[in-house]
């Protein structure tokens, strides 16, 4: 007990937007293997990982961060050294539809996975049991809306979350908290900005009015489009975590974003302007003439601006991309990837486990 011969993490979520990402970085820089558990739901894409097939150092697990049998059957087999858990219901649209979902698997999985962690974790010993970690992923949205001259989010801002969506992370993020204080598990805990890059399902605003643009749809514009996000690209979150991982301090949290304050319509009409260089419409218009403000979201956060202070003095993190770098970055890449596009936007992407899995 306790010896751990061959390191490995585990990761949950890893077949979503920023999990696949993460994976993806994550092998392409050392060799630890990353056992992968996804449930697969709607936002799960085992496209995003295609390049990895047949790569013995990702092993795929299809189920629930809340399945607890499963979840401790992984855990004694792997013997990972962490678990990064970016498992969640993760639209807010959604969770103003239709919360169960967010309170099933962001706070109930959550719990369990928390359970079977623990469990874990106190068989383990000595410098195996010092060095194990429980890092949770989650979002600058737990602490509500900033007025317009308000100081951005830091660690010690309140928790005031304003959609389902928020409050089950909220919850979450307590709940890992609690952990740590009252049995000692080390957690870590990270909340970050709106993110932004390849493997971005197009429900949220980017990849959806990037993939409307080129269709000829319209782009929706919540309200007046003068909401505030600030905008991370995807892969400067993942080097924080990795960096939170290794060199965060056990119990603490730690603020991630790119100090990208932008509005909405200032977003899209960016994104209108990259297009009309990279692949300008026939009829010679901007697609800027294809935006559509639309009835506003109920509940809508106003402004959300991260602190990333902490971070930055104490592990040295920084991000690489500017806005305007990871956004050229981003459309290029949908341009480019004529295949995952048309996979996802006719859901044969959710064929894929089939055939190139035979499960
Ligand atoms: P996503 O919706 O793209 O992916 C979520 C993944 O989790 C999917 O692959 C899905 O199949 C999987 N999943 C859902 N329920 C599950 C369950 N019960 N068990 C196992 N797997 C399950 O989300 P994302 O944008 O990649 O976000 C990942 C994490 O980062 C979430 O926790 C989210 O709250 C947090 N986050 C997201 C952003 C953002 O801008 N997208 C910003 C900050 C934090
Ligand atoms: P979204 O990408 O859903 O992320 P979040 O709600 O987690 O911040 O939305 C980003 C912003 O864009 C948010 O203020 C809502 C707005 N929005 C639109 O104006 N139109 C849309 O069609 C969508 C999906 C979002």
């Amino acid at each position: 007990m306790g010896f751990i011969s061959t390191m490995s993490i585990i990761v949950t979520g890893g077949a979503g937007f920023i999990g696949a990402n993460f994976v993806l970085d994550w092998l392409a820089q050392r060799d630890e293997p990353v056992i992968n558990l996804d449930k697969l739901t709607y936002a799960g894409n085992l496209e995003n990982l295609a390049s990895l097939q047949g790569d013995a150092r990702h092993i795929f697990v299809q189920g629930d961060i809340g399945d607890a049998a499963l979840v401790d059957g992984l855990l004694a087999k792997h013997r990972p050294r962490a678990v990064i858990n970016f498992a969640a219901e993760s639209h807010v649209d959604r969770s103003i539809n239709g919360p169960s979902e967010f309170i099933q698997t962001n706070i109930v999985g959550t719990f369990y996975l928390l359970e079977s962690v623990r469990a874990y974790w106190e068989t383990l010993e000595g410098e195996t049991k010092a060095g194990f970690r429980y890092l949770h992923v989650s979002t600058d949205e737990v602490y509500g809306s900033l007025t317009k001259d308000a100081p951005a989010f830091s660690e010690t801002s309140r928790y005031e979350p304003n959609s389902p969506y928020s409050a089950s992370k909220a919850a979450s993020d307590h709940l890992v908290r609690a952990y740590h204080h009252t049995y000692g598990l080390p957690v870590l805990t990270t909340n970050c900005s709106n993110n932004y890059g390849p493997y971005h399902f197009p429900e949220k605003l980017i990849p959806l009015c990037i993939l409307n643009a080129v269709a000829g749809k319209t782009l929706p514009i919540y309200g007046d489009g003068r909401q505030i996000r600030d905008w991370l690209y995807v892969k400067d979150h993942c080097s924080a975590i990795c960096l939170v991982l290794e060199s965060g301090r056990v119990g603490e949290t730690y603020n991630i974003g790119g100090w990208n304050e932008k509005a909405n319509l200032d977003v899209v009409e960016t994104l209108c302007a990259i297009l009309d260089e990279l692949k300008p419409r026939i009829d010679g218009r901007s697609y800027k003439s294809q935006i559509a403000f639309v009835k506003d979201r109920p509940g809508h956060d106003r402004r959300y601006a991260i602190n990333a202070g902490k971070l930055a003095l104490e592990l040295g993190w920084k991000p690489q991309e500017t806005f305007e770098t990871g956004i050229n970055k981003t459309v290029v890449w949908y341009l480019e990837n004529q295949r995952w596009v048309t996979n996802v936007t006719s859901g044969t992407y959710r064929n894929w486990i089939g055939k190139q899995y035979g499960i």
